[in-house]
């Protein structure tokens, strides 16, 4: 009986919102495509378009995508550096990896691929390995993905609370690995498509205590009606967004070393 408690665990914690929202997550998405001359198009939910726009890349910057598959918002980071610079899409899982490779291959144009390198590390080993080496990270994190785990019963059957206490675990792990892999004056983006605070808010909560004086919360402007503001970030949900997200991001900028 494990899907029950997925729908009263929800219930309660939106209180009358679950009435709208859960429609909502069940209804069609909104998508933006991304399409080059003589290429395959790719779908993106305008949510998590805006989120990987937020992170700010320009060309010439060097760019870590710490979990990129199957690559959506890599694509708008290799937009965004137009060629110039260089982008390490990144994701620990093979079959993934795979997918992420077929979409820049069919996806991007050359110009714009020929910077981008694939790598299947760990994102927890970057914080030890490559210490303050980026301008820009995307940690668009895994999580509960509830918005998925509502389409199947062996998902339904699966979750549970404890779950997500553990997934935040692994967040807050990645994002500490992220924050000491940003270049001091670096910025970065922490995202997740997960409803709940304890996998969002609560996740960046707990890096500005463990990495305190090192990093700080910047704003973000939303352009998608229907945002909600939260303690340190945005959130769109469907049912006020007209079908976009769920997705959470917040940014942060890592402070420079003082002397
Ligand atoms: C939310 S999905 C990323 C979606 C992607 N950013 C996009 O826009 O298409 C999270 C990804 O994190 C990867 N992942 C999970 N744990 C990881 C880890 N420890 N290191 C690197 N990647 C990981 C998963 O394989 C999954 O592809």
């Amino acid at each position: 009986m494990a899907a029950p408690d997925f729908f009263a665990f929800y219930s309660e914690y939106f209180g009358e919102r679950w009435n709208a929202l859960l429609p909502a997550l069940r209804g069609e998405a909104v998508y933006e495509t991304i399409q080059y001359p003589e290429k395959e198009p790719y779908y993106l939910d305008e949510a998590s378009a805006f989120a990987a726009r937020a992170l700010g890349v320009e060309p010439g910057m060097d760019v870590l995508d710490m979990c990129a598959a199957p690559g959506g918002k890599t694509l708008i980071l290799a937009q965004a550096l137009q060629g110039k610079g260089s982008l390490q899409s990144n994701d620990r899982s093979p079959d993934r990896r795979q997918r992420l490779s077929h979409v820049l291959e069919n996806t991007l144009p050359e110009e714009y691929r020929k910077i981008v390198q694939v790598s299947g590390y760990d994102g927890v080993r970057f914080g030890m390995y490559r210490k303050e080496t980026f301008d820009r990270i995307l940690l668009d994190a895994p999580c509960s993905s509830e918005r998925h785990v509502m389409e199947s019963e062996k998902y339904l059957a699966e979750w549970s609370q404890k779950r997500i206490s553990h997934i935040a675990i692994t967040q807050g792990s990645l994002l500490a690995s992220a924050v000491d892999a940003l270049k001091p004056g670096g910025q970065m983006i922490y995202s997740t498509c997960a409803l709940s605070k304890m996998e969002n808010d609560d996740v960046v909560r707990k890096i500005l205590k463990k990495r305190k004086g090192k990093v700080r919360v910047l704003e973000m402007k939303p352009d998608i009606p229907g945002t909600d503001q939260t303690e340190f970030g945005l959130q769109m949900l469907p049912d006020r967004c007209a079908g976009r997200g769920p997705i959470f991001c917040a940014k942060l900028e890592k402070l420079e070393n003082e002397n």
